[in-house]
């Protein structure tokens, strides 16, 4: 499976023949400037939730690519009106979907548009096939109900975690996080965006070691295979 960085909480990850994109903030995003938009293409795109930082593409993604944007009911409703296909998800409801199955989890954090409305509540996917699953946690603070994942969901093959504190969770309570659901291999996100959220990659990584996770930090624009 290919994942791509897109900056931020943004991926792109192929699915077999499928592209989901998940969280795009990229025209926005100075640090994501190498990144043209025409040339992310997905088929389905993922947001956890309705801030900014989250959906800032998502409209005009979805629309160039004619591509099925996956979220809670609110969002969904909020970009249907501008004539975005979509499909909702509430809490603990899972779909499948032409590239598997979608969960959408508890996260805790806050929601809303950025005309300042009411974005549902914010939440997590768990993405699986016959193949992988892996686990994007949108915004976080560390919860228990996070338990919940290797109890209902497949195992996990990886996790994208926020570790840039201020806004989520920092890389110490990411790493703790990695222990509740049980996955060894974590992509860091919501990281050196903003001053508030900028860390120490070094002492995030040490983080995870001591407690036998492996962190990965993935420039914006890389790729990796797993
Ligand atoms: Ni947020
Ligand atoms: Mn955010």
């Amino acid at each position: 499976m290919k994942i791509r960085f897109l900056g931020h909480s943004g991926f792109e990850i192929k699915m077999k023949n499928h592209t989901l994109v998940f969280d795009p903030y990229i025209s926005p995003n100075e640090l994501a400037s190498h990144i043209n938009l025409s040339e992310v293409q997905p088929d389905f795109v993922l947001l956890t939730h309705g801030h900014g930082d989250h959906i800032a593409d998502a409209e005009q993604l979805s629309k160039d690519n004619d591509a099925l944007c996956i979220s809670n009911y609110e969002v969904i409703n909020w970009l249907g009106a501008k004539g975005v296909k979509g499909h909702p998800l509430n809490h603990g409801g899972k779909k499948e979907f032409a590239f598997g199955t979608a969960k959408y989890v508890n996260a805790i954090h806050t929601s809303s548009f950025p005309d300042g409305t009411y974005a549902g509540n914010p939440g997590g996917f768990v993405i699986w096939d016959d193949e992988i699953c892996f686990y994007h946690a949108g915004d976080t603070a560390l919860t228990l109900d996070m338990k919940l994942i290797p109890l209902t969901c497949p195992k996990l093959d990886f996790a994208i975690l926020p570790i840039g504190d201020n806004f989520t969770m920092g890389y110490e309570d990411a790493a703790i996080a990695a222990d509740y659901i049980d996955c060894p291999k974590i992509i860091g996100c919501h990281f050196n965006t903003f001053a508030p959220i900028t860390i120490d990659l070094e002492k995030a990584k040490e983080a995870f070691k001591n407690r036998g996770k492996e962190l990965i930090l993935l420039e914006i624009g890389d790729s990796i295979e797993i």
